[in-house]
């Protein structure tokens, strides 16, 4: 007997398993109540007493070692199968959240794509101004109403520095280091201070155009006008001019388009005169253009400016101008775009 445990002890020692099933296996072999060990055991009450403790000795030995032997095994497979379960953090996740673009800039970008199908080309300006850009060569009187407190945000300590209230900053900042021709579409932030309601903001969106080049004229303007609207709001949109006042165009017009909405018969949105205005526009006054540094006597040229949230409003009929500022993932998750 001793013996056989000898070669069972050899055989515990190297015992292995391929499989959490093998190793069952194993330990229902050599220490279920039918194994082998037990079965020894059994056989123990045979055993002669002079070698009762030197057989009982080996076969605990023996015993021990299956548990152990088997205990590990088992670690060994608990681990990986843990090891298996973790999340592998370096992993993307798939398939990947992808956002969606900001409706402004969704409409943004349908506004530059369609002048820049007629040659106009992106311009910047800052949006913290001088009083220089924003107003003076923009032809606006000392004592015009817009520079009113009311409108203008100012910084404090300097008077002279302000929020631009307009992208026609940016006309400025074009032509007094540009000749003609010059050709540009400048978006972007502008503000005024108001009241936060649902039909006004702080700040908002604008896009300017500038078209300066010899024989520019009011006509060219018009054919400008018309593209833009008609590649906006579809070919069947029809425009209006009526005449307005702005101090760095003459003569000034501001847009109306038939209201897409109702398709020109009568809405709510264009309280029922079947038009709605979108921008402003003019030829701009050749004091602007000496202000900045263009001889007014060989060069005319037209300028336009609009809101992008007005035109945001037309496409998508967005109720509530906080909601473009607002971040809220329902509104946003509705916009879809191609670019
Ligand atoms: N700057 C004007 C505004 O903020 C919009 C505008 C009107 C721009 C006429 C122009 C223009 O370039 O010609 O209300």
């Amino acid at each position: 007997m001793t013996e056989k445990i000898e070669q069972l002890i050899q055989e515990v020692k190297d015992l292995k398993a391929a499989s959490a099933q093998e190793l069952e296996a194993l330990r229902l072999k050599y220490l279920s109540k039918k194994g082998i060990i037990n079965d020894l055991m059994a056989d123990f009450r045979n055993v002669p007493v002079e070698q009762k403790k030197v057989v009982g000795q080996k076969l605990n030995e023996l015993k021990t070692l299956a548990q152990e032997r088997i205990n590990a095994l088992k670690e060994v497979f608990e681990n990986e199968k843990a090891q298996a379960e973790k999340p592998d953090l370096t992993r993307t996740e798939y398939p990947i959240g992808l956002g969606t673009r900001h409706p402004l800039s969704i409409v943004r970008n349908e506004i530059i794509d369609i002048f820049s199908r007629l040659g106009f080309v992106l311009a910047d300006g800052p949006e913290v101004e001088d009083d220089w850009h924003v107003f003076s060569s923009m032809n606006f009187a000392e004592d015009h109403p817009a520079r009113d407190m009311q409108d203008t945000f100012f910084v404090e300590a300097h008077p002279d520095i302000i929020l631009r209230t307009h992208t026609s900053s940016v006309q400025s900042r074009v032509m007094e280091v540009t000749q003609p021709p010059i050709r540009i579409i400048c978006p972007g932030r502008v503000y005024r201070n108001e009241a936060i309601s649902y039909r006004a903001h702080c700040f908002f969106h604008q896009v300017e155009a500038l078209y300066v080049d010899k024989n520019v004229s009011f006509s060219d303007l018009k054919q400008v006008l018309l593209y833009f609207a008609q590649e906006m709001f579809g070919p069947d949109t029809k425009i209006r001019l009526r005449p307005s006042y702005f101090p760095f165009t003459e003569p000034s017009a501001e847009m109306d388009i038939s209201c897409n909405i109702c398709g020109g018969k009568g809405c709510p949105f264009c309280k029922g005169t079947g038009w709605v205005e979108i921008l402003g526009c003019g030829m701009v006054d050749p004091n602007v253009l000496e202000l900045n540094g263009i001889n007014s006597k060989e060069y005319t040229g037209f300028a336009l400016g609009m809101g992008i949230e007005r035109i945001t409003n037309l496409k998508y009929q967005v109720k509530d101008l906080r909601m473009f500022s607002e971040n809220d993932v329902r509104f946003l998750e509705e916009f879809e775009s191609a670019n």
